[in-house]
């Protein structure tokens, strides 16, 4: 392949910023021409593109969001808009895209692959849903600013002897939910693949722990169960007499400086999908982490892979943070 895109879609997520890098440096070294492409699958329709050289991604490493920005677009979606983005491909003699995003992104960059464009996905979403994958890009640094976000919650909870229950992303999955609940050791966590009765599953269990002398309160709630936590905390006030806040983190959790597992990860995969993929003239392709290996799937299969829950670890908290 003489030139490849870039792109990143969907959610940002942090680390995003080193994959680029790893993709453009990896291309230039290899004598392979790179365009970083402005805002997803939008710029790919518009012919938005940036040249991308051996310095055009300095200084970025350290950096959360994406440089090259990105965006959820309903165009695409269409076929006319994918039309129109294959037209571009070929009018700038675009041979392969990489395309950092989520399993929205990959669905998109399955399409153009079914339709001649030679594309390699790298998992970028601080959801960690991407069944493929036991990690992706973002997660552990998203992971760790829910950590700190509570840490800081719990220092108020415990001064005035409350309850807060704290919403965390995860649009479908209770990776961040399970995991930062364990971190912080919450009494009570919600997440949508496993089933929950809040009488039992959170206000007995709090019931519990105050006849064992517990007088403050954390319970961590994943945005994908659709719970309303501020009706939550009402309902958890009048059955407990614990005064209770809600606290939902939003779009805090998606944004800061990467974390050391995320640039390496970001760094592997990125290097990865040109040098063992692209450059070998593989195409449609998931990049994705398996025990801590890089390895890679057939975009189809791996959008139809599925992903469950580690329900020992869930009974570990549950055991432990009573
Ligand atoms: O997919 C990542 C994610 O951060 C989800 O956890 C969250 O539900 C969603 O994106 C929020 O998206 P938006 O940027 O559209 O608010």
């Amino acid at each position: 392949m003489k030139t490849i895109a870039v792109l990143t879609s969907g959610g940002d997520a942090p680390g995003m910023n080193a994959a680029v890098r790893a993709v453009v440096r990896t291309a230039c070294e290899n004598g392979i021409r790179v365009l970083g492409v402005i805002r997803g699958y939008h710029g790919l329709i518009n012919g938005d593109f940036v040249e991308m050289d051996l310095r055009s991604v300095s200084d970025i490493i350290h950096r959360g969001g994406t440089k090259l920005y990105s965006a959820r677009s309903t165009e695409f979606a269409t076929e006319e808009g994918m039309q129109k983005a294959i037209r571009t491909c070929k009018e700038h003699g675009i041979e392969g895209v990489v395309v950092i995003g989520g399993d929205g992104s990959f669905r998109g960059a399955r399409d153009l692959s079914e339709r001649g464009i030679p594309c390699v996905g790298i998992p970028g979403t601080i959801d960690n849903d991407i069944a493929c994958c036991d990690y992706t890009i973002g997660y552990d640094t998203c992971l760790n600013t829910i950590m700190e976000c509570v840490d800081r919650v719990r220092d108020t909870t415990e001064s005035h002897d409350r309850c807060t229950v704290v919403e965390v992303m995860g649009r479908r999955a209770g990776y961040l939910a399970l995991n930062a609940g364990i971190a912080v050791g919450a009494t009570a966590i919600l997440i949508p693949e496993i089933e929950f009765d809040i009488q039992k599953d959170v206000i007995e269990r709090m019931k519990r722990t105050q006849l064992a002398n517990k007088k403050h309160f954390l319970i961590v709630v994943a945005e994908g169960v659709g719970v309303d936590v501020t009706e939550l905390s009402k309902q958890i006030e009048a059955a407990t007499g614990v005064e209770t806040r809600a606290c939902i983190l939003g779009h805090i959790q998606r944004g800061g400086t990467p974390t050391v597992q995320d640039r390496v990860m970001a760094t592997r995969m990125g290097h990865y999908a040109v040098k063992e993929l692209l450059m070998k003239n593989i195409g449609n392709r998931v990049v994705a982490t398996q025990k801590g290996e890089i390895v890679d799937f057939d975009i189809f299969e791996a959008l139809n892979m599925k992903k469950s829950i580690d329900k020992d670890l869930y009974q570990i908290a549950m055991e432990v943070s009573i």
